[in-house]
């Protein structure tokens, strides 16, 4: 079993020459604001306030360091696609991201959060050929489970792996979330530590 015995906040900021420099292996999380990235940080961790979460898009908006175990790195990025932004707020934070999941060599995987509510919008979509001409590893984490009945939440994620099959020819792993109950928690722990353990 997976365990994380300690879990700690190191660092926030814009700058990817700035995030810890002692080549600690990084898992990141990205996806649309709101989607539920630092919520799922804290559940992994099990600490309620570990990264900051609101009900309001737009939460997250530095590159956000975790140090797990003294030995790895959970990674809060800004999510992307909120609307009520300024252009040139989006923009930057568009800047940050890039800059970060382009740039940084100690990311050893991003996951792409989705919410499992929604049928396959444009803007993750076109995310994910993004990551694919960027030779970028991903996996999908489909969050808020628990805000569907158990055969709504399977055909939704049947429908999703469905249309991205239709551009992609294998999917990475993909994972099903809960930050309310920890659905998904001992599967995504355990994934970060076969990957470790291969390092
Ligand atoms: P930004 O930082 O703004 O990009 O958002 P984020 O992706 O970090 O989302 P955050 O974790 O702040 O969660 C957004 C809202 O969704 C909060 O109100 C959370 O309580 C809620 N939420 C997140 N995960 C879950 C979940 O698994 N189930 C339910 N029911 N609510 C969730
Ligand atoms: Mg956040």
């Amino acid at each position: 079993m997976a365990v994380v015995k300690s879990a700690r906040f190191i660092i926030s900021n814009t700058d990817i020459r700035k995030c810890p420099q002692d080549g600690k292996p990084e898992y990141a999380f990205i996806g649309r604001s709101n989607v539920g990235k630092s919520s799922l940080i804290n559940m992994l961790t099990s600490q309620r306030k570990l990264a900051m979460t609101s009900s309001t898009p737009g939460k997250t908006l530095l590159i956000n360091h975790f140090l797990v175990n003294e030995d790895w790195y959970l990674v809060d990025l800004p999510g992307y696609g909120y609307a009520k932004r300024s252009k040139s707020q989006n923009e930057q934070l568009q800047r940050i991201i890039s800059s970060y999941i382009l740039g940084r060599e100690q990311m050893t995987l991003l996951f792409v959060l989705i919410d499992c509510r929604h049928s396959p919008q444009k803007i993750d979509l076109e995310f994910f050929r993004w990551l694919g001409e960027n030779g970028i590893p991903f996996s999908i984490i489909f969050t808020k489970a628990d805000k569907l009945t158990r055969s709504k939440l399977a055909s939704n994620v049947a429908e999703y792996k469905q249309v991205l099959l239709e551009e992609w020819e294998e999917l990475p792993p993909v994972f099903i979330t809960s930050s309310d109950n920890g659905l998904g928690r001992e599967d995504v722990l355990a994934y970060i530590s076969e990957i470790n353990a291969t390092l």
